[in-house]
């Protein structure tokens, strides 16, 4: 019988030295110390035994029983810290060393025109001013001097809420809230007003490979005491030139805008023939890119700006225009489809 109990002790002591887990581990208590388990059925021997046989063999028993009972316990506590331990040890969720996802997000790009152009501004003084889609007609045109029935409405139709609200077709349609915003800094600290407002305006346009109903156009104005063109050339120039990363040359021509006057249409030489003459700029080595002007004196009077005393210039940087050249997008359509193929290829 004693030799029944030893066998049995070492088949256990070798099971334990392979338990690995903790499931492993109640396989083996159930199969030593469950009802049907080894040591139970030995237990059960005990009637086939003569009666002076019976109490060393249940204390023989008994022994093993409590002896693998404390062995099964050490090892749970041991596989139990371990299990604390490699959880502590764990790989952080974010593994530094691994190859860069290449299924990463990107920008579109007049999101990285809008920033790069705001950087520059940023860095020249201006304020970038944050303008809701939907404004009155007020705003979008009364204010800049397009009164009702005014020609110049026939342009910009655009889409009309219940409310006789709008969706704005210009981002002059914030000016008339920048001037009231600022106008106290500027006449009583002194203080220009330099500010840009990029936005996404809308047309009742029909659309071809030129023409959107949506598109995007950053607006800018400075105004204080003795601003002439000369001001508007330098911050024009400059911007574009950081924009493209070269010296750009600039034009001037006349260009009729309600809201300025003198109005001026804005010309780049041509990026892709460099001013020789191609069909991107019908031969002319110019590309129109921004129109812009002073400030006319009736928009400042309505912004409570006094035209006698401040003047300014404004102008309304065609964003979308500028992605599409900047990245020689050839159909303004891409910009507002879905296709990554077209849109992720410009984030560096
Ligand atoms: N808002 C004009 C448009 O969408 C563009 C424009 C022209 C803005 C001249 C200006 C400006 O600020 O001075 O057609």
């Amino acid at each position: 019988m004693a030799e029944k109990t030893s066998i049995l002790k070492e088949q256990f002591l070798e099971r334990l030295e392979k338990v690995k887990s903790l499931s492993d581990l109640d396989e083996v208590r159930v199969a030593f110390l469950g009802k049907k388990g080894s040591i139970s059925e030995l237990m059960k021997e005990m009637k086939n035994l003569a009666a002076e046989e019976k109490k060393a063999f249940g204390q023989t028993v008994n022994v093993l029983k409590d002896e693998v009972a404390e062995k099964i316990a050490e090892k749970t506590k041991e596989l139990k810290e371990q299990e604390i331990e490699r959880e502590n040890n764990a790989m952080p969720e974010f593994d530094v060393s691994m190859p860069a996802n290449l299924e990463r997000g990107s920008y579109h790009p007049i999101t990285l025109v809008q920033r790069q152009c705001e950087d520059v501004f940023r860095s020249m003084g201006f304020t970038v001013e944050d303008y809701g889609e939907i404004v009155t007609d007020y705003e979008c045109f009364e204010a800049v001097n397009i009164p009702k029935h005014h020609p110049a409405r026939d342009m910009q139709d655009t889409y009309y809420l219940e409310n006789g609200q709008l969706l704005k077709t210009q981002t002059s349609a914030a000016q008339n809230a920048i001037y009231k915003k600022y106008r106290d800094a500027l006449v009583n600290e002194g203080r220009p007003i330099k500010a840009i407002f990029p936005g996404r305006c809308f047309r009742n346009e029909a659309t071809d490979a030129c023409h959107e109903n949506t598109f995007f156009q950053m607006e800018g104005v400075m105004v204080d005491k003795n601003i002439s063109i000369s001001n508007l050339i330098f911050f024009m120039k400059t911007m574009l030139s950081e924009v493209f990363g070269r010296d750009i040359k600039v034009r001037l021509r006349p260009g009729y805008f309600p809201f300025v006057e003198p109005g001026f249409e804005l010309d780049i030489n041509c990026l892709i023939c460099g001013g020789e003459g191609c069909p991107s700029c019908k031969n002319s080595g110019w590309l129109e890119l921004c129109p812009c002007g002073m400030i006319h004196p009736e928009v400042l009077r309505m912004g409570g700006i006094d035209p006698e005393e401040y003047t300014g210039f404004a102008f309304g940087l065609g964003m979308t225009r500028l992605a599409m050249m900047k990245y020689g997008i050839k159909d303004i359509r891409d910009l507002n489809g879905a296709d990554l193929r077209n849109l992720a290829q410009f984030t560096e």
